[in-house]
């Protein structure tokens, strides 16, 4: 076949050619907003290293999440900052806690129109910031488990869809789908943050859930990123154990694992688009060296392309507008 029979260049000509014969597509309903509520705000509290995100009382969750739902986004997810942290985060399992009073403020409002998420983990309630219990000086694994099994329930009292662990102990989504159904939650699903890496890019969050752990870290329970084949182990006891949807986390420098991942198992696959990740667009797009709207889109197309069906981004409330404006 002589050059030029095949012209690349054909199916670019315009934007309707291109969009088109695209094979990946972003849409508002595939992604999660994440929402920080806070028991001791009583207006929105900016954090300095997420611009535009707020840590919200509970009584404008409602207004707030709106506005996404407005922007066609479907999900949410929650994290809770307690009016007081203590030793064994009892706020996360509390049935007034923070997040337990906005699950049930926002499923009265918007009912089956949003499935509404909950965190699932104990460093934004301990008074150390670690994700489990601390004993001898360690994160005791299986004492913790009875505690994120007590949380999940309570968000399900509360009328949570969907909990998704996040504290990286070992048999969190067994124990807690066991604790779910005895309770007669058998329709509450499981999304496992199965592969959870240690990482530099949760900074500005742990700013936002004042969670930064007060002595050493959290590289005995998350994940090394010096191991792929872990991420395959990992996310094979989490099916095992009943986890509906898997989640890779971060997510740009870790796309080689979404890829992994999705060809492995035959589960949807989230990715997280971590704080680390959305706060570096958002500087360098303040100094105006970058587009934010487009720079977010092509990253959100690049982790679709990836191998992820869903994914959980700070831009979630914006992608419309951006997209429209292509
Ligand atoms: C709680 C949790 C963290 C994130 C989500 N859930 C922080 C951590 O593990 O330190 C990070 C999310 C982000 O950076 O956007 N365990």
């Amino acid at each position: 076949m002589s050059f030029p029979t095949i012209r690349m260049r054909r199916l670019r000509r315009t934007p309707a050619l291109r969009e088109l014969v695209n094979d990946v597509r972003i849409s508002p309903s595939q992604l999660v907003y994440p929402v920080f509520v806070d028991e001791n705000a009583t207006t929105p509290i900016p954090i300095t290293s997420m611009p535009g995100y707020n840590r919200l009382p509970v009584k404008q969750v409602v207004d707030v999440v709106g506005e996404a739902v407005e922007q066609e986004v479907k999900a949410v997810m929650l994290f809770g900052i307690p009016a007081k942290k203590d030793d064994v985060g009892s706020g996360a399992y509390a049935a007034e806690g923070v997040v337990q009073k906005a699950i049930r403020k926002l499923k009265s409002q918007f009912g089956a129109e949003l499935v509404v998420i909950g965190d699932v983990c104990l460093c934004e309630y301990t008074s150390h910031g670690h994700c489990g219990v601390i004993n001898n000086g360690t994160v005791e694994n299986d004492a913790t488990l009875e505690l994120l099994q007590k949380t999940a329930i309570s968000q399900a009292h509360a009328g949570v869809d969907m909990v998704a662990p996040s504290a990286m102990m070992d048999g969190q989504v067994q124990t807690i789908r066991e604790g779910l159904d005895d309770e007669g939650f058998d329709q509450t699903a499981i999304m496992s943050y199965a592969v959870k890496y240690s990482s530099s890019f949760y900074g500005p969050f742990r700013e936002a859930a004042e969670s930064t752990p007060q002595y050493g870290n959290r590289k005995s329970y998350q994940m090394s990123y010096g191991s792929q084949r872990e991420a395959l182990r990992e996310a094979e006891l989490d099916v095992a154990e009943g986890a509906d949807i898997i989640m890779v986390k971060p997510a740009l420098s870790y796309m080689d694992i979404i890829s992994c991942v999705k060809s492995a198992f035959n589960v949807p696959v989230a990715a997280y688009n971590v704080s680390g990740e959305y706060s570096m667009v958002k500087a360098a797009a303040e100094k105006g060296w970058i587009d934010e709207g487009s720079v977010a889109l092509e990253i959100l197309a690049g982790i679709k392309r990836a191998g992820a069906d869903l994914i959980i981004t700070y831009f979630a409330k914006d992608v419309k507008t951006w997209l429209n404006q292509k």
